[in-house]
């Protein structure tokens, strides 16, 4: 196996036993993701839903808050390894899309496994052109 393949391989383990963790009462699809930090550290999240439907939180973005609330930042985050119980891949829906964008690099792999496949892209192909916002430079020109 190859050091990338072995590396997807180690976080599918650990996205899959995250997802045993999910709340997923109402679709009882119950996802996992895994983080791997460039030190080696792995964080994960799973999905949490909510009775009032909207609020609920997809796994791909409780591991990223996750790790932001345990003190890593943008710059530890490498690799994101997501998976679901199935058959099939799905890719990550658009507001993880937004979320992985603000803190991976566009040349970041994000994979979703399963029990049958595994698709793979770079945060860049997920979420092209993305919204960008120079804060300062509007605040200068603004104020
Ligand atoms: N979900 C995730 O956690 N990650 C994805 O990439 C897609 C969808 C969750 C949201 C919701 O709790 C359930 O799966 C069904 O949409």
């Amino acid at each position: 196996m190859s050091k990338q393949t072995d590396n997807i391989e180690h976080l599918r383990q650990h996205a899959k036993l995250a997802s045993e963790k999910a709340h997923a009462p109402y679709s009882n699809f119950k996802v996992g993701a895994a983080i791997r930090m460039h030190n080696g550290d792995v964080i994960t999240g799973c999905n949490v839903e909510n009775v009032s439907y909207g609020l609920s939180n997809c796994a791909e973005r409780t591991a990223i808050f996750s790790a932001i609330a345990q003190g890593y930042s943008a710059a530890d985050m490498a690799t994101v390894v997501v998976y679901t119980p199935s058959d099939q891949t799905y890719a990550p829906c658009g507001a993880c899309r937004q979320v992985l964008a603000e803190f991976l690099p566009a040349d970041a792999v994000v994979s979703s496994t399963s029990e049958g496949a595994a698709r793979h892209w770079r945060v860049g192909e997920l979420l092209p052109d993305a919204f960008e916002f120079d804060v300062e430079a509007y605040r200068k020109k603004t104020l």
